[in-house]
């Protein structure tokens, strides 16, 4: 566990802040608890988690503690009516010779790694205020695979009780201790292994999102994320600055970045678990660190939730990190295209028409359709470098996608029907899910304009939205490059909070990548 330092805490004076603008010389904050694992025996005292079945059912351990407390635990879920639907919660005090029961719900029982999930973030909303050195401990429903299970349990606990904290406070707080039965050291491992590197990957993407942007600017989502990619293995970063980018040509994510004070970056971070000279994956981000909408601004009326407008370089860094620190036998690559969209007096104008990488030149409509800009250059410099077998545009991209699919699902564009279908495929595994959306060739025509080869919009409201942004950047996708593209704007912020994921950053992609690139592993075995 790293230093729970809060961020702020080392910034103390804004003097200071500006002093060590675009340097990063502090951790993130931490989530205040621990997990571990303990003998799947049943407790005589202390504090306790028990997942309770439909219609009120205890089982096994659950079971034997209730007859412990002389029936006591199953009186009181007959006289509350609890009836064990999943989600579900009771919390019972003074029910010798327990100091405190929570009966978390399991319905039918969990039938996948996602409801094990789903039940250990619960159990962990639940005492959340249990802390203290003594182990609260959870007892595991049903379990086909009692170490799996109880290790997935532990993530769910871990992603569902994941806090930012508050700006500036560095109160220690006690940590809740939870003791996950699983009666096998087996456990351990495996959480060793796999589910604290998801967990890694996902509390990087969500620390980063979260993180206000006067502090985030372009270097230091690079510095930032420079520090959680230390000691990992096989792994090199790149780091692209503005006038690296000139020499190449990248006009496009130059013309966004040109607005703000805080210049563009490219981070390039590379992974090689796999056969030397095995095609990555490429999961490419957008990452604007602050989005205003430039000269064509946005109302200001939730303005400030624009501090997540870098959720897709969160998602690919963040994957990344997760699969280098298990060791995944794939090369992968995250290509992150950092900018601030700023008014200003250097900004682009609309009209304006720039050059990307590619040569394609774009003329500049609306200053607030910058994502599809970044990733031109992003996805064009992805495929030059590394010819991936597969690459992935992760954004959040329009507010379209929200009208079209809420909160619910990312909209998941591609030409190819085998992509598509494994990225569905994983997508239901990792309870990330995605729903595929179509770019009609008329989407596809409508970009065309006499003085450049596209515009970044069409005007006039007669275009979807969603699939406009799509088919632009796949103007940049070249014909023997897998792709695909994520629009990730109704599912990267989440003002609706569940088991896993509470509310603010969700950290959309990172499980969804995870989850793709098993599915790589599994093919090449
Ligand atoms: N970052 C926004 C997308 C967005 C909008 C996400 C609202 C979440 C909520 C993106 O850069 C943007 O501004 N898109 C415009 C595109 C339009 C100008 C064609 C949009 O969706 O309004
Ligand atoms: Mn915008
Ligand atoms: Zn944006």
């Amino acid at each position: 566990m790293p230093a729970s330092a809060h961020v702020a805490s080392h910034l103390r004076t804004t003097a200071l802040a500006i002093a060590l603008a675009g340097v990063s010389l502090f951790a993130m904050p931490a989530t205040a608890q621990n997990v571990s694992f303990a003998a799947a025996t049943t407790p005589d005292r202390g504090r306790i988690v028990l997942p309770v079945g439909k219609g009120g059912a205890l089982s096994g351990i659950a079971a034997e503690a209730d007859a412990k407390t002389n029936g006591a635990i199953g009186r009181a879920i007959a006289a509350a009516k609890f009836d064990g639907k999943a989600g579900s919660s009771l919390s019972l005090y003074g029910l010798g010779p327990y100091d405190a029961v929570a009966l978390v719900g399991v319905g039918e029982g969990p039938k996948t790694v996602l409801d094990l999930r789903q039940f250990g973030g619960k159990a962990a909303q639940t005492v959340s205020g249990w802390t203290g050195a003594d182990a609260v401990r959870v007892v595991i429903p049903d379990a086909a695979d009692l170490a799996r299970d109880a290790a997935e349990a532990a993530l769910g606990a871990k992603l569902g009780s994941y806090d930012f904290g508050k700006w500036a406070d560095d109160t220690k707080k006690d940590p809740l201790n939870l003791a996950f039965l699983s009666g096998d050291a087996d456990a351990a491992t495996s959480f060793a292994r796999d589910q604290a590197a998801v967990m890694d990957g996902v509390k990087l993407a969500r620390d980063l999102i979260s993180t206000p942007s006067n502090i985030k600017s372009p270097q230091w989502f690079v510095e930032t994320t420079r520090v959680a990619f230390k000691d990992v293995r096989n792994v090199r970063i790149e780091v692209l600055d503005e006038r690296e980018m000139a020499r190449l040509g990248m006009g496009a994510i130059l013309g966004v970045g040109q607005g703000s004070t805080r210049p563009p970056r490219v981070l390039i971070i590379r992974y090689d678990g796999g056969p030397a000279g095995e095609a990555p994956l490429a999961f490419v981000g957008k990452g604007i660190t602050f989005d205003t909408g430039g000269i064509s601004i946005k109302p200001g009326d939730g303005m400030w939730r624009m501090r997540y407008d870098m959720s897709g370089a969160a998602a690919s860094v963040g994957s990344l990190l997760t699969i280098a620190k298990r060791g995944a036998k794939v090369n992968a690559v995250a290509v992150s295209a950092l900018a601030e969209n700023m008014t200003d007096g250097n900004a682009i104008r609309p009209g304006d028409v720039l050059t990307s990488m590619s040569g394609k030149t774009i003329e500049v409509l609306n200053t607030d359709a910058e994502g599809r800009l970044v990733l031109a250059d992003g996805l064009w410099l992805a495929q030059e470098r590394f010819k991936p077998k597969l690459a992935v545009t992760i954004a959040t991209l329009t507010g379209a996608v929200r009208t079209a699919l809420g909160t619910n699902y990312a909209g998941l564009f591609s030409h190819d029907d085998a992509v598509a279908a494994r990225i569905e495929a994983a997508a239901k595994a990792s309870g990330e899910a995605v729903w595929r959306l179509p770019i009609h060739n008329d989407v596809i025509d409508a970009m065309k304009t006499p003085i450049a080869d596209v515009k970044n919009v069409v005007e006039g409201g007669t275009v979807p939205g969603a699939s406009l942004g799509a088919a632009f950047i796949m103007e940049w996708a070249k014909p023997e490059t897998a792709f695909a593209h994520l629009d990730i704007a109704g599912m990267a912020w989440t003002t609706s909070a569940n088991a896993t994921t509470p509310a603010g950053a969700a950290g959309y992609g990172v499980l969804l990548f995870d989850s793709l690139t098993r599915s790589y592993e599994a093919e090449a075995k």
